[in-house]
């Protein structure tokens, strides 16, 4: 569990299904995503996988509505997710981030203080020496993200992959952009 000043990241319950649904369900969240937006019984299952894959946390409130949760820290609300998993071969140290806030939860740099903590965990705890991140480039508030927490863009891919497909069934290739940080340029000056 990490804290921060405003956010505990946790891992995930399998009771988190219905803060996932809240952001999961919605189309416009999951527009860049590899998958498409969940049913109520897919994020009873995600929130069941996610609680077995370490590579994902779950970004919690301290405060439940405002109000400061009487119960305990992890019992806030879950507002977001965090996927930080290391790449093959392991010998490379490479670590990929991505992340997915809930709308409502949007624009309060919730995204970037949760990102700061677990990328300081992986620099200083975790021996990672490199983590990378890749982003539509349309997907303006994700690399936004990425500059803010000082990663380097180092590529665009041209028609570089696609997740999803027209109505005829034809790809609709998209292109990336590579951002990535070196453990030496860590902390961000
Ligand atoms: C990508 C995503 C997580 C970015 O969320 P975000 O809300 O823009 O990022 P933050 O939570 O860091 O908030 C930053 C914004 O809050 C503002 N802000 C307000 N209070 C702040 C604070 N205390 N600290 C930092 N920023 C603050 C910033 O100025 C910034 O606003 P701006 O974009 O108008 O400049 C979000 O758009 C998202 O979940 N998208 C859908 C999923 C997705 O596409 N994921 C990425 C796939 S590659």
């Amino acid at each position: 569990m990490l804290e921060t000043d405003r956010l505990i990241l946790r891992r995930f319950h399998k009771d988190d299904w219905q803060d996932l649904y809240e952001y999961l369900s919605d189309e416009a969240v999951v527009r860049y995503e590899p998958y498409g937006a969940f049913t109520e019984e897919e994020c009873k299952q995600a929130a069941i996988s996610r609680a077995n894959q370490e590579f994902f946390w779950a970004i919690c409130l301290k405060e439940r509505g405002g109000e400061v949760d009487p119960i305990a820290q992890a019992a806030g609300k879950l507002i977001g997710n965090i996927y930080f998993q290391q790449q093959n071969p392991p010998d490379f140290m490479c670590w990929s981030l991505g992340y997915v806030l809930n709308p409502r939860y949007q624009g309060q740099g919730y995204a970037t203080e949760s990102c700061q903590a677990i990328m300081e965990h992986g620099f200083t705890k975790m021996h990672v020496r490199r983590i990378a991140a890749m982003c539509n480039p349309e997907n303006t508030p994700s690399w936004r993200l990425l500059e803010r927490l000082g990663l380097r863009r180092e590529g665009h891919f041209i028609k570089h992959k696609f997740f999803k497909r027209d109505a005829k069934g034809n790809p609709l290739w998209t292109d990336t952009y590579l951002y990535a940080m070196l453990a030496e340029e860590w902390p961000v000056k």
